[in-house]
């Protein structure tokens, strides 16, 4: 289409036609020939009883709606929060993009530590609205008294994403507790995206703050990043709304079987989890502390890489097939790489071994 047909296209508001898309570099990714190290992704697919389950419904029940109600069930034992506190999502993207049009009007603010998961500035800027924060500090410790000095009359939510991507950052129980306390009538939402990697939940902090909403993904430890299954743990009284904006079919029923699957049969993914936090990581930070490479190790299955030339480092890394992600400002001076599994990581270690030496 010649730009004059665009021009003469449909008229968008104003708010989106300033945007540009959140335009992640996917094209030309190919798991059978590039160690796929970009995404953050789980290093190995499901097991062959979750291919099952989806073989089977497929046969048998993709022509009926969706329904939830089993797995809500389940999800409610996994989570320790009881069935209506819990809201199932396409992605955690989609949470995102529910909890942000619950709350946000146009002009307002959304507090974030930055540079933070990028979906919360695009979905805030559909809605007119800015993601303003501090800067995490050069050793990326989490700048919790700035992020509180940032909360403003405008401020219409809090986001911690905990660990941080692409940060890797850790923030202690009572620095959200602080915060959840300093501001009783803001929300404050936890992005535990990774918890499975650290253990680490404000799920019990939930009875006691009202201003609390989590979410959490499918897509990481759960290894299901491509079915598009993710959740939101809050108070009943708020789920409630946001039932009101997520349609009533819009989480797939595949994703929702494989799920559960994977959450009456841990071991898979548990195994894996251990694999890459207690071997891959440990054996990767010897090998980066033995070669003098900087890197800033984070509480999640990626790291942050500063080699001294990133723009060398990462073509070098390509041309041998191995895809890291280079960071925008103003950590545009690393890469982040995901953890996969030992013969996986040594084949990184050869190739990176490689590049310094040449
Ligand atoms: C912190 C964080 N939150 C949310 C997401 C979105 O995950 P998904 O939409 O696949 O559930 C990601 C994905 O990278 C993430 O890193």
């Amino acid at each position: 289409m010649s730009d004059s047909n665009l021009q003469q296209s449909i008229k968008v508001r104003d708010t989106i036609s300033r945007m540009s898309f959140y335009d992640p570099p996917l094209e030309n990714r190919n798991p059978e020939e590039h160690l796929l190290m970009d995404f953050n992704e789980p290093p190995l697919p499901p097991p062959k009883e979750v291919i099952d389950k989806i073989a089977h419904f497929l046969k048998k029940r993709a022509h009926a709606y969706p329904v939830y109600s089993d797995f809500l069930e389940v999800l409610s034992k996994y989570t320790g929060a009881s069935q209506d506190s819990l809201l199932l999502t396409n992605g955690s993207d989609q949470a995102i993009d529910v909890i942000l049009r619950c709350l946000l009007e146009s002009g307002e603010e959304v507090a974030m530590a930055q540079p933070g998961f990028a979906m919360f500035k695009q979905v805030a800027g559909t809605i007119g609205c800015q993601v303003v924060g501090p800067l995490f500090p050069p050793d990326l410790h989490f700048p919790h008294e700035e992020l509180k000095d940032a909360v403003n009359p405008q401020t219409r939510l809090i986001v911690v994403v905990n660990p941080n991507n692409p940060t890797g950052t850790s923030v202690s129980q009572d620095q959200i507790e602080d915060l959840l306390k300093t501001f009783p009538d803001v929300p404050v939402l936890v992005d535990e995206a990774y918890f499975e990697f650290t253990g680490q939940t404000c799920v019990p902090l939930l009875p006691n703050y009202p201003n609390l909403i989590i979410i959490r993904t499918f897509s990481k430890a759960l290894g299901l990043p491509s079915l598009r299954l993710g959740y939101v743990i809050a108070r009943p009284d708020f789920i409630v709304h946001l039932k009101k904006i997520r349609g009533p079919y819009d989480v797939n029923l595949v994703a929702v079987l494989a799920a559960r699957e994977q959450l009456n049969h841990p071991e898979h993914w548990q195994g894996v989890v251990r694999h890459l936090m207690d071997e891959s990581k440990p054996a990767l930070e010897k090998y980066f502390d033995e070669q003098q490479v900087k890197y800033y190790s984070g509480a999640a299955n990626f790291m942050l890489v500063e080699p001294h030339n990133i723009v060398k480092a990462t073509t070098f890394l390509k041309e041998n097939k191995i895809l890291v992600r280079p960071m925008n400002q103003p950590i545009s001076h690393t890469f982040r790489m995901s953890l996969r599994m030992m013969p996986d990581m040594r084949r990184f270690m050869e190739v990176y071994s490689r590049f310094l030496n040449a």
